[in-house]
């Protein structure tokens, strides 16, 4: 997917709230939160603490979207965020949410920090985009000073390989990732609790009609094409250090 794909989306999201407040309902999000990603925000303040982050830490998020979640992060932290993305769309939202953070276009395999510039780094449902992917786990590990840790979420096929799964998930596996770019301590775990709450959340999307609300259309159709393919990829969170 490219950038102009992500720019076309986030003025799309931008232009609707009605999508936001079906996430919200289902993710248990604060009103003034706008998601990007199905992660519960129960899931987020367990992000934050397993990056173990101390006050003026210095933290990444990865392909950060509208900076939503690593702002979230920082503020329970006390860390400084800088954030990465390749939509420029994204980034002018996430500036005027979090005017105090370093936001920059750049690539998951390429975001133009120097090397060991972060204390830990978060990649919230975005590391199947790298391409290849094993860069993205190569980037993270080198701009990650060593003891620094990492925490993503994504899917992963339950079958290896499955051709019925988005291409970008078929072959996508977390701890073989983490653990070839150098990565330690790696830790991958199923969250059945998440699948419950996404699922939830694509069933209530797939049934609605959107009308001309282009972002809940985008919603709707992208509900519609995952119902099927849920039982075969598994919702996961994983951990690991530089
Ligand atoms: C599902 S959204 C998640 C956004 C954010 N992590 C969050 O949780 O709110 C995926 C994000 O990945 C970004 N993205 C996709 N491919 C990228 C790439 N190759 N380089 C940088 N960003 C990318 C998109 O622009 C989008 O903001």
């Amino acid at each position: 997917m490219t950038a102009s794909y992500f720019d076309g989306w986030y003025a799309d999201q931008s232009a609707s709230s009605a999508k936001d407040r079906l996430m919200q309902r289902h993710l248990g999000l604060p009103s003034e939160v706008v998601p990007n990603n199905t992660l519960p925000w129960t899931g987020l303040a367990e992000v934050a603490t397993m990056l173990r982050l101390e006050p003026g830490g210095r933290l990444l998020d990865l392909a950060c979207g509208r900076g939503t979640y690593g702002g979230e992060i920082a503020r329970r932290t006390g860390a400084s965020l800088s954030g990465v993305d390749f939509s420029a769309e994204a980034l002018n939202a996430a500036r005027r949410a979090h005017p105090e953070a370093d936001f920059r276009l750049g690539d998951i395999t390429a975001t133009g920090f120097g090397d060991d510039a972060f204390d830990a780094a978060v990649c919230i449902d975005a590391i199947q985009f790298g391409d290849p992917q094993s860069a993205g786990f190569a980037e993270l590990r080198r701009v990650v000073r060593p003891g620094g840790r990492v925490v993503l979420t994504c899917w992963e096929a339950r079958l290896r390989g499955d051709e019925r799964v988005p291409k970008r998930l078929q072959h996508l596996d977390l701890a073989e990732g983490l653990g070839a770019a150098g990565f330690t301590d790696v830790e991958v775990q199923e969250r059945t609790d998440w699948e419950t709450v996404e699922l939830g959340l694509n069933q209530e999307a797939a049934a609605l009609d959107p009308g001309d609300d282009r972002a809940l259309k985008s919603f709707h159709d992208e509900a519609v094409r995952s119902l099927p393919n849920m039982p075969l990829v598994r919702r996961v969170l994983a951990t690991a250090v530089s």
